[in-house]
């Protein structure tokens, strides 16, 4: 299912997030998205919005493909260049063989898809066997609807802490992430993410949750310093397509 929203707010994802204005990008997501892709060769953007991730990924070596259904995302990431080729579609059906990918990227991208495990029967369908996913997530915990920073002025200094809202309750919530740009999220529970990998036979092979890198941290005001420290804003999955036991097809 595609999620035509995201035409009337491409340019607040490529103003805000792209281009290298983004720490948590620049020093954490991409330098995780190449260490795990570990130089494999055949790569899939799933989501790839205007290309960075694809296009780091090319510029390590990668032939790499970007898939998404916005077109205003990847007609900026064409004009971006630096190698991906790019093709307009939904992760939810796929027009690729199966089996012909080394390695699939999806970057904060299922968090705001409904059809999250039809897409990752997709995925395991187009990898090769042996082949790798890296699935990264905002958090869900903190993704939680109704989180948020608390600075408790009621003691003396006053106590600043994340609230976790209800966090087992599935939920899709449209936010207002800045004046006038609505954006839909879907939260699922972590259980969710990681059954979607087992049903569609990926096997997890690794989980990172780091802390938020340092230029983002650099940002927290006094108060907010150590529980941004503390809490968990990225996570990242990374699942195999097991290989082939001889004898099988
Ligand atoms: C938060 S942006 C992430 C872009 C890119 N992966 C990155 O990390 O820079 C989410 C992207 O998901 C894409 N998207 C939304 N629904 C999708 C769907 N059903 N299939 C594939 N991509 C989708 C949007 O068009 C958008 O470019």
């Amino acid at each position: 299912m595609s999620e035509p929203h995201w035409d009337d707010h491409a340019d607040w994802w490529q103003r805000e997030f792209t281009d290298g204005v983004d720490p948590e990008y620049v020093e954490q997501i991409i330098p995780l998205a190449l260490e795990y892709l570990g130089g494999r060769r055949d790569v899939l953007d799933i989501g790839t919005g205007e290309g960075q991730v694809a296009r780091a990924a090319a510029a390590g070596g990668s032939i790499v493909v970007g898939l998404d259904p916005t077109a205003a995302q990847i007609e900026v990431a064409a004009t971006r260049g630096g190698g991906p080729s790019y093709v307009q579609a939904t992760c939810d059906l796929l027009p690729i063989l199966d089996r012909s990918f080394d390695a699939v990227i999806v970057c904060l991208v299922f968090e705001h898809v409904d059809a999250f495990e039809a897409s990752l029967a997709e995925v395991a369908r187009v990898l090769r066997p042996g082949g790798r996913l890296l699935f990264f997530l905002n958090h869900p915990l903190l993704q939680t609807p109704h989180s948020g920073m608390i600075i408790d002025h009621m003691i003396d200094p006053p106590e600043t802490y994340w609230r976790i809202g209800p966090y087992l309750r599935e939920a899709v919530t449209v936010e207002e992430v800045q004046k006038d740009v609505h954006v839909r999220f879907v939260h699922r529970p972590l259980g969710r993410y990681v059954n979607g990998l087992v049903d569609a036979g990926l096997q997890l092979v690794r989980m990172e949750e780091p802390a938020p890198p340092p230029g983002f941290i650099a940002k927290a005001g006094e108060y907010e310093h150590d529980v941004v420290q503390t809490t968990p804003r990225l996570l990242l999955l990374v699942a195999e397509k097991p290989t082939l036991r001889s004898g099988s097809t």
